[in-house]
């Protein structure tokens, strides 16, 4: 029998994985399923609970998302958020219009009566909403429990069916008590038990990668970040020596980073074989100047030199990936999102040699996959470490990869990477590092006229990368940091600061 979860029906809401990971948080297994999952097969799935999510459409349009009617009819708690709540009072007899007064951001919420969902909560408080539409009539046997300013029905319940719904948004940090509202829905209404706790996941993933890889052997290619060695300890954990792992040092790396990786990743006790193929890659991107161009010959490369390595291990039959949830949300379609980069990723492997995936953390947020490392003992500095590109710094040099521009690149890269540490702005940081610009310009050192090249720098603050905004540094950081670079690494006449967000710009350069 699958662990029961409480299902989110994704009206493509920008919230949706917020919603998953709160009900996680708080101790239940949750799951985003599309929006026009059939009621009888969300039923047969083990509903504890049901979530509508808020979306960008309104319940009237012809092309509007409305879900398979018969989900009221389980017996299964429905809340509605937002969008969900309209879908609520629209599919169950009630109206909805649109608001005279749209509402964003900070409302005040009144409750009117007392319920199971505002156990432990004022009578008064923020909330955090964002609508055009609104509901203007109930369906039959709901009523009001709270209400805003401009929102006469913000939270509407039918308690004996226990359906809800609220205007607002629960699941975001502006939202005071919102926790406290998911919560006292989990527990006190659903009548959910606690079934999503990060040690019983690490006992039940190891024994299921036990089981599933048997006597065979699993082939990982590591990359020194947070979710491959993650995922490789647990199945080292798990398996033993059947697990060989790979670290390609692909000539595009940081200062001292495969030196770095390789202490990192022995101690934790990781068989690690590490291939030095950094002349076939650097021979490769020769007179390469276009983004898209390197990652895809980094890729084909990268899949070539691993492919070379693998076929010697007998019986391997797995491909180890740190997957995560989004990337499994997201290529499921769900999030219907345009092509802006080829990220690229060792996806074509598998195929190429009959590999079948082994994907641990498919069903995981990046915070439980720390979690997870964090109970298997692996040290907090590996765990914070930034996101960094497989194509590595080949995409932070503008233009053509040579030996000479890396070597300017990675010890500009070191001295912002040493100064954020120091002065304790790294764990605050989703990414930082130096790009080098393909144009020169003009300066004087020692009253010498010099025609030295320019490093950016780039820092931003992002949750999950899609969206970025550009760090606050004080200005004495950004000019020692600029100093100690023009002054330290040999070729840089000057040094810029980048401060674009995204979108539109994005968070690498290429
Ligand atoms: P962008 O530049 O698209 O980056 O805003 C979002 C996140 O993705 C990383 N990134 C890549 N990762 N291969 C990767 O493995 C790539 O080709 C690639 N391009 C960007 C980037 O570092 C950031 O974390």
């Amino acid at each position: 029998m699958e662990r029961k979860a409480v299902f989110i029906l994704n009206f493509g809401s920008q919230y949706v994985q917020l919603i998953a990971r709160r009900i996680r948080e708080l101790g239940v297994y949750s799951e985003i399923v599309d929006w026009n999952i059939p009621a009888r097969e969300l039923e047969k799935r083990n509903p504890v609970g049901i979530i509508l999510s808020g979306g960008p459409a309104s319940v009237y349009d012809p092309l509007a998302p409305l879900p398979d009617e018969s989900i009221y009819k389980l017996g299964v708690p429905v809340l509605g958020i937002c969008y969900g709540l309209q879908l609520i009072a629209y599919q169950l007899g009630g109206r909805v219009g649109k608001s005279s007064q749209q509402e964003y951001g900070r409302a005040t919420l009144r409750i009117l009566k007392k319920d199971l969902l505002f156990e432990g909560i004022p009578e008064e408080f923020e909330v955090w909403m964002s609508h055009a539409d609104k509901v203007v009539e109930l369906p039959k046997d709901f009523e009001p429990l709270a209400l805003s300013d401009n929102s006469p029905y913000a939270v509407v319940a039918n308690s004996k069916r226990t359906i809800y719904g609220l205007q607002f948004h629960p699941e975001v940090v502006h939202t005071f008590y919102g926790k406290q509202i998911l919560s006292n829905f989990l527990y006190k209404i659903c009548k959910a038990k606690k079934n999503w706790k990060m040690t019983d996941i690490v006992k039940e993933k190891t024994e299921e990668i036990r089981k599933r890889v048997g006597n065979s052997k699993v082939i990982a290619a590591l990359s020194g970040g947070v979710d491959s060695t993650v995922a490789s300890l647990l199945t080292y954990r798990a398996i033993g020596n059947k697990l060989h792992c790979f670290f390609v040092d692909h000539g595009l790396l940081r200062y001292g980073e495969r030196e770095e990786v390789e202490t990192n990743l022995k101690a934790l006790g990781l068989p690690l074989k590490i291939i030095d193929a950094s002349s076939l890659f650097l021979e490769r991107l020769k007179g390469i100047e276009d983004p898209e161009e390197k990652r895809r010959i980094i890729g084909n490369t990268f899949i070539e030199v691993l492919e070379k390595e693998a076929l010697k291990v007998k019986d391997a039959r797995y491909l180890l990936q740190g997957t995560l949830y989004p990337d499994v949300v997201e290529s499921a379609g769900i999030k219907g999102s345009a092509k802006i980069k080829t990220h690229h990723n060792v996806g074509g492997l598998p195929e190429k040699m009959n590999l079948k995936l082994l994907e641990p953390f498919r069903e995981l947020f990046k915070d439980e996959v720390r979690e997870i490392g964090r109970i298997l003992g692996v040290p907090e500095e590996i765990l914070n470490r930034h996101p960094f590109p497989g194509p590595g710094l080949a995409i932070r040099i503008i233009g053509e990869v040579t030996e000479e521009d890396l070597n300017i690149l990675r010890r500009a890269d070191r001295i912002f990477i040493e100064e954020l540490k120091r002065e304790g702005f790294y764990n605050n940081i989703w990414q930082a590092f130096a790009v080098l610009l393909p144009i020169r310009s003009v300066g004087i050192k020692g009253d010498v006229r010099t025609y030295d090249k320019v490093i950016a720098l780039r820092a931003v603050e992002s949750t999950d990368g899609m969206t970025a905004d550009w760090f606050r540094f004080p200005s004495h950081f950004l000019d020692r940091v600029a100093r100690r670079i023009v002054n330290e690494v040999r070729g840089v006449g000057r040094v810029v600061y980048d401060i674009s967000s995204k979108p539109p710009s994005t968070i690498e350069w290429e």
